[in-house]
């Protein structure tokens, strides 16, 4: 059994949170898993990663729709560790149509990636962090769950706000396995990608006039609360859901 802990990310070799949530879970000490549905960018990621930190990283082709390829990497993981002890949800897509122009695609592909990857990763990450009696899963949903507004799509809100009830229940199910299960809920983390999903409207002002705090956030701004669920400092935290958002849409 690997001495360090074992985390899996998925979609962990974008440009984005995933990527960050990765780098800092190393920093942190653990074995973390690269998975991403873009292969290439996967390995480099990992290869990066091997040689930044002088130790190995794995990484693992993983598109989270597709079950047999979560279920392969959940036992891959399992078997070369004997350990799985962080999973995180960061896989996550968008296109945004209004409902009464939505292609049902668009709908489909939304919930497809955003919530049933979400729970096929659970559905196989959680049964060896019942065997082991501990484990820690973050879900990466976002602000669009509960703000009212039609800047992200209803496909995406209703997916992200469908991630914080399948947070719950999963957190309900499983405490008394020793695993906790939460969600981070963060509002605009700026990478270049988001230019071709959202209108330029979108970004105008928003540092000024909707961040509290002067700033788009970072990707790094998320990747330090997943890396702080993930320790024992937040031991006794399950089913919760927090924001990042620069204070854009708290919950009330
Ligand atoms: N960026 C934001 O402003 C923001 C805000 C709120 C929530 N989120 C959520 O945070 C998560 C990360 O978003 P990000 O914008 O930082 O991007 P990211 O760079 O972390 O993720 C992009 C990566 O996702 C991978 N990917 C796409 N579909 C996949 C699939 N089906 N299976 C596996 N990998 C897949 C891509 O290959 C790419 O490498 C998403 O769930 C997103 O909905 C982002």
């Amino acid at each position: 059994m690997s001495d360090r802990r074992v985390a899996v990310v998925t979609a962990g070799a974008g440009a984005g949170i995933g990527s960050a949530v990765v780098r800092h879970l190393a920093d942190d000490g653990f074995d973390v898993v690269v998975t991403d549905a873009h292969e290439r960018r996967c390995r480099e990621y990992a290869d990066r990663l091997s040689a930044d930190f002088e130790r190995p990283f794995a990484a693992f082709v993983c598109d989270v729709t597709e079950a047999t390829q979560v279920e392969v990497v959940m036992s891959s993981v399992a078997e070369r560790y004997g350990r799985l002890d962080v999973l995180v949800n960061n896989a996550g897509w968008s296109k945004i149509e209004p409902v009464a122009e939505m292609a049902v695609e668009t709908w489909r592909r939304c919930i497809e990636v955003d919530l049933t990857g979400t729970f096929l990763c659970m559905r196989y990450a959680l049964p060896f962090m019942i065997e082991q009696q501990s484990g820690c899963i973050v879900n990466i949903s976002s602000i669009a769950a509960w703000e009212m507004t039609a800047e992200h799509g209803a496909a995406y809100s209703a997916a992200k706000a469908g991630v914080l009830a399948l947070t719950r229940v999963a957190a309900a199910e499983n405490g008394r396995h020793g695993v906790r299960v939460n969600a981070v809920a963060p509002g605009l983390i700026y990478n270049e990608f988001l230019r071709r999903i959202y209108p330029d409207s979108f970004f105008e002002g928003y540092a000024q006039d909707r961040s509290k705090l002067g700033r788009v956030g970072q990707p790094q701004d998320v990747a330090s609360l997943v890396s702080f669920l993930a320790s024992d400092a937040a031991g006794y935290i399950t089913g919760e859901v927090y924001g990042v958002s620069g204070g854009v849409a708290p919950r009330g």
